[in-house]
């Protein structure tokens, strides 16, 4: 069976990609909603906007950035 549109992919070094209407934990254990059509999920923990990927990624050395 071939997903043509997954809800969830996994950028390599970057943030995870969710397509549709979804909650989010943060560190603090709140739950955020998904407002967009897609949301960028930080995956390695630096956004300054939790828990949403704020591009900080693109800046990490890449022994800091998700696998
Ligand atoms: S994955 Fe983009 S800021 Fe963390």
């Amino acid at each position: 069976m071939t997903i043509e549109h997954p809800e969830a992919i996994l950028c390599p070094g970057g943030p995870m990609l969710l397509r549709g209407n979804h909650a989010i934990e943060d560190p603090d254990g709140l739950a955020h909603g998904t407002t967009r059509p897609v949301s960028a999920v930080c995956r390695c923990l630096k956004s300054a906007s939790l828990p949403w990927c704020d591009g900080t990624h693109k800046v990490l050395p890449a022994e800091l950035r998700p696998s």
